[in-house]
């Protein structure tokens, strides 16, 4: 099945020279460029029970002229959880709530996929099931803060504790957890699924050497590190078919406290098994993000893995991160990657394709709303043509009122 939207059409007819703006196939879907939106947590769900509600449905809506839409971080079970207010899916009440956003993306001609997150460690008690420990693959406690809900229903840093390693029998019921987060996305009408691999949570804390010291079959050698990864990509495939599924890495990044002694030879292990499944895309945080951002010059390390990526997976991949225009036009040309995925510019420009088309001015991203609050900073940024004068689209549909 080939799937191309109305307003997915139109893009393909416009800028038909820059490689941004080629077509590409991922998985089932006709992509009509290559502009994807960066997964992005902004803690607005609605409380109690952290469900998607119709604030959250018009923000995706407004940004669904993106090739692909990948949402937000989103907990696939509350041990799974690691910050006030991020949304789940796993009730009944989040699955409802899901469908309001898919629906209205859909409706605006856009295509989008859920990430599947589990946090580990990068967890706190106030936020588990019953005030228990996190868990993880071993009893290390993370540097730094969790972002949690205080008593007076504000958001509040306290320090991480050290989690509870995960017991050997419990792993099953781990990726059970993403199994049940990927029945209920493809309930809530998503057209696939990302499995966050990335950034020091849990699958990346069992894949990286320092947050993983366990002697039994998911800790030691690579082949073992990588085994939560590959079964919970092996299981959620089995409900989405393998290509409508990504999988996101990052891997120079030490975000969360976390790091490899080998981190060529660990993330090309990954890439290339990830290869076998044939996935929809592999979607990796640009390992020169920092020095880009700087407009420094990458480590020989990072330039060495940005290659291995290529050379290892054999399929769709997509880099994140400190990316603009010419930058992700650049990496496009050279053959470094297929798809461009772009946070914090889409964050601030609901219509970042059509500005990249007229080669308009961004809006700037403000930090200070990242996390929390209600439609300021999320969906008052404008788009060019509301810039013009025009009303913007009414976000509404009758089950919201
Ligand atoms: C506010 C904010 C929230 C983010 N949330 C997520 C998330 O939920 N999942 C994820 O994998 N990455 C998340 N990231 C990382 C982004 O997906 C992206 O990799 C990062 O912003 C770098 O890309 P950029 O330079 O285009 O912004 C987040 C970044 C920001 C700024």
């Amino acid at each position: 099945m080939s799937v191309t939207t109305p307003s997915h059409a139109q893009a393909a007819r416009q800028t038909p020279t820059d490689k941004l703006f080629e077509p590409i196939e991922l998985g089932p879907y006709h992509l009509p460029h290559r502009i994807v939106m960066a997964p992005l947590t902004r803690s607005r769900a609605r409380q109690p029970g952290n469900i998607p509600w119709p604030l959250n449905a018009c923000y995706y809506m407004q940004r669904a002229s993106a090739a692909l839409i990948i949402a937000e971080a989103t907990q696939v079970s509350q041990q799974g959880q690691g910050y006030a207010w991020t949304p789940g899916i796993h009730s009944r009440e989040q699955v409802e709530g899901w469908r309001l956003v898919t629906d209205a993306v859909h409706n605006a001609g856009g295509l989008i996929f859920l990430q599947l997150w589990h946090v580990g460690r990068i967890s706190h008690p106030s936020l588990q099931p019953d005030g228990m420990l996190p868990v993880a693959p071993s009893p290390i406690k993370p540097a730094g803060d969790a972002f949690i809900e205080n008593e007076m229903g504000e958001g509040e840093m306290v320090p991480f504790v050290t989690p509870r390693a995960l017991q050997v029998e419990e792993m099953p019921y781990l990726v059970q957890q993403y199994v049940r987060g990927a029945k209920n996305a493809l309930t809530a009408g998503f057209d696939g699924i990302e499995v966050h691999a990335a950034n020091g949570y849990l699958l990346d804390q069992f894949i990286q050497s320092s947050t993983n010291r366990r002697e039994d079959r998911y800790g030691g050698p690579i082949e073992n590190r990588a085994r939560l990864l590959l079964e919970v990509a092996e299981a959620v495939s089995q409900i989405w078919g393998s290509d409508r599924a990504g999988v996101r890495l990052s891997s120079l990044d030490t975000q969360n406290d976390i790091s490899d002694d080998d981190p060529e030879a660990t993330f090309g292990y990954i890439a290339d098994k990830l290869s076998d499944y044939e996935l929809a895309y592999l979607h990796v945080v640009n390992p020169a993000l920092k020095a880009m951002e700087q407009q420094n010059k990458p480590s020989p390390l990072a330039l060495r893995m940005i290659d291995m990526f290529r050379e290892k997976y054999r399929g769709n991949l997509m880099f994140a991160g400190g990316f603009d225009q010419d930058t992700a036009e650049a990496w496009l040309k050279q053959g470094k990657a297929d798809l461009i995925a772009f946070g914090r510019k889409f964050l601030a420009n609901p219509d970042l394709p059509e500005r990249f088309r007229r080669r308009a001015r961004l809006n700037a991203d403000d930090q200070s709303t990242y996390y929390g609050g209600g439609a300021n900073g999320y969906t008052d940024y404008l788009s060019l043509a509301q810039e013009q004068g025009k009303e913007p689209k009414p976000c509404v549909d009758d089950r919201w009122r």
